[in-house]
């Protein structure tokens, strides 16, 4: 079991297994990109596939999230994806992804045994698509949507990044948009993870501001606190449901009390939180010859020290050296 001394019990994995990204959206990456990790530091498909069967045999993790960077450019996903769906006991398998080549990819995902997928969407409008992005592959991003659902990797959630000036004002179009398609909307509030360093509290876009746009076009019903349990996202039924949007108010309502993460970047540190100082080197142990009970030691030991919650909107409050795109979404 990874326990932390607050007695937070993570069961939910996070495994980012690249830090490139086929996109520069601004809240992540600069234009040029950045200093990628060479081949030799990231894990190879067998050492992620051991972490993950450690994680589920010794662990006691129940869910594993592909991220990155973009998860869909690393070449043996498929692969691993299958691999950690033969694994027992079977995790739930789910994949945070730009939406870019998944609609070449869907259905052999779903073949490998992906249960569903996450696709980042922060607009409808092609031109604000490659302001925000810096790429024109907004169609892409459609398609991907598209045969994810045809797919069956349901419920597609579609994740929403709000920034001013940009794209602040389509926050009821982008609901009726998901709507009619069948996705599940979730806005996500912005977070201080950019590589430049670029984010502001100050006009910063906040849950109580999504939901006040929202109310102007539909009636939102609040899910009882029971029902969020450890899901970041507070969800509202939609017109009186059965259909949802979701907010996860990382800034302004932080969920950390109720977190059930732990994280591994695609160079095998694990992480306790996004926004942790401290990794442990789960690589290095392994490929010094550390045995699957010795890793699983590290893990846990990692995860005791925990820390009670990353208080972003706190004066005190540290931005992490690495950006999002290298610890994983
Ligand atoms: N703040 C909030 N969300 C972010 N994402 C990436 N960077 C940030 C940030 N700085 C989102 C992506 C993706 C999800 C994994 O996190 O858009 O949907
Ligand atoms: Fe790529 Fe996601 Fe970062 Fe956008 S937010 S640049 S899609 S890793």
């Amino acid at each position: 079991m990874l326990i932390d001394t607050f007695g937070r019990v993570a069961t939910d994995l996070r495994v980012s297994l690249t830090d490139r990204c086929n996109l520069r959206c601004t809240y992540c990456m600069p234009e040029e990109g950045l200093q990628w990790l060479a081949k030799p530091e990231l894990l190879t498909d067998d050492e992620i596939v051991r972490l993950v069967h450690i994680a589920v045999t010794e662990l006691g993790v129940e869910e594993v999230r592909f991220t990155g960077g973009e998860p869909l450019l690393r070449p043996g996903l498929v692969s691993v994806v299958e691999r950690c769906a033969s694994l027992e006991p079977r995790p739930r398998l789910s994949l945070t992804t730009n939406g870019i080549g998944l609609e070449r990819t869907a259905t052999a995902l779903r073949d490998a045994g992906l249960d569903r997928v996450n696709v980042s969407l922060d607009t409808l409008d092609p031109e604000v698509f490659q302001r925000m992005t810096r790429r024109k592959r907004h169609a892409d991003v459609l398609r991907g949507l598209a045969a994810a659902r045809t797919a069956g990797l349901t419920p597609v959630k579609v994740n929403a990044v709000l920034m001013p000036g940009l794209n602040d004002a389509e926050a009821p179009d982008l609901l009726a948009w998901a709507l009619e398609n069948d996705y599940e909307l979730r806005f996500i509030e912005q977070m201080p993870l950019d590589a430049q360093h670029g984010w502001k509290r100050e006009g910063m876009i906040t849950a109580g501001d999504i939901l006040a746009s929202l109310r102007t076009r539909f009636t939102l019903t609040a899910e009882g606190e029971d029902e969020r349990g450890s899901a970041p996202a507070e969800r509202w039924l939609v017109d009186g449901g059965p259909q949802r949007v979701g907010v996860i108010a990382s800034v302004t309502r932080p969920f950390c009390r109720a977190c059930d993460r732990t994280r591994l970047t695609a160079d095998g540190q694990v992480r306790t939180c996004l926004f942790a100082t401290e990794e442990s080197d789960l690589r290095g142990a392994m490929r010094s010859g550390a045995d699957d009970a010795t890793v699983a030691g590290l893990w846990r030991t990692a995860m005791w020290g925990k820390k009670a919650g990353a208080g972003i909107d706190d004066p005190s409050f540290i931005q992490p050296d690495r950006p999002m795109s290298a610890i994983g979404g």
